[in-house]
């Protein structure tokens, strides 16, 4: 299937909301949290659609001077394992380095092999847990850290 990669704006709140109880069924963020992200100057989130407009993933990241996290990722179940992760991670990655971030930080559950071999392919590295972060279960983060490059940079879309 063919997927459409853009820029999520305020209008596209409904679709996230639909994406994050997909995504994280037994943790999700509040519709006020999601909201608040997508309007936040400091964020920026993508959404990648089907050819018949489905919402199929989304991604975010937050910078603060020369740091970024990446806020969240997300791929519906029945499009995982086709690439659309790590396009999502590629373009959040791109535009982070972009805005003139050096590094970049995430929390992951150790449990999440999935996610994890899709940052470790990207360069993400461990660097430290932090006890019970988690909720619903509860679990330890494991926090990795990637270096932005300027050649990430230079391949940046708007
Ligand atoms: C993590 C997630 C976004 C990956 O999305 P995806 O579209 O399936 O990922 P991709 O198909 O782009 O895979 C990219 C790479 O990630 C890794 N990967 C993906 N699925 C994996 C799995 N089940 N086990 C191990 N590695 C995996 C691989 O390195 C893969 O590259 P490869 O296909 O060349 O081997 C998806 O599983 C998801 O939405 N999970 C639920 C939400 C979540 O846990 N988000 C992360 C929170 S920290």
């Amino acid at each position: 299937m063919r997927t459409r990669l853009s820029r999520a704006h305020p209008s596209d709140l409904e679709a996230l909301i639909g994406l994050e109880a997909l995504t994280f069924p037994e943790d999700p963020w509040s519709d006020v949290m999601l909201a608040e992200e997508l309007s936040s100057p400091a964020s920026r989130y993508w959404i990648a659609r089907g050819e018949d407009d489905t919402p199929l993933g989304y991604a975010g990241v937050k910078i603060g001077g020369d740091q970024a996290d990446v806020m969240t990722i997300g791929v519906r179940p029945e499009a995982r394992g086709r690439g659309l992760g790590a396009a999502l991670l590629d373009t959040l990655l791109r535009w982070a380095a972009a805005a003139g971030a050096h590094e970049i930080f995430l929390d992951v559950r150790p449990s999440n092999a999935a996610a994890i071999g899709l940052y470790e392919s990207r360069g993400f590295v461990e660097i430290g847990r932090r006890p019970r972060y988690f909720r619903n279960p509860v679990e330890e983060a494991m926090e990795m850290r990637a270096l932005l490059t300027r050649a990430d940079a230079a391949t940046a879309t708007k």
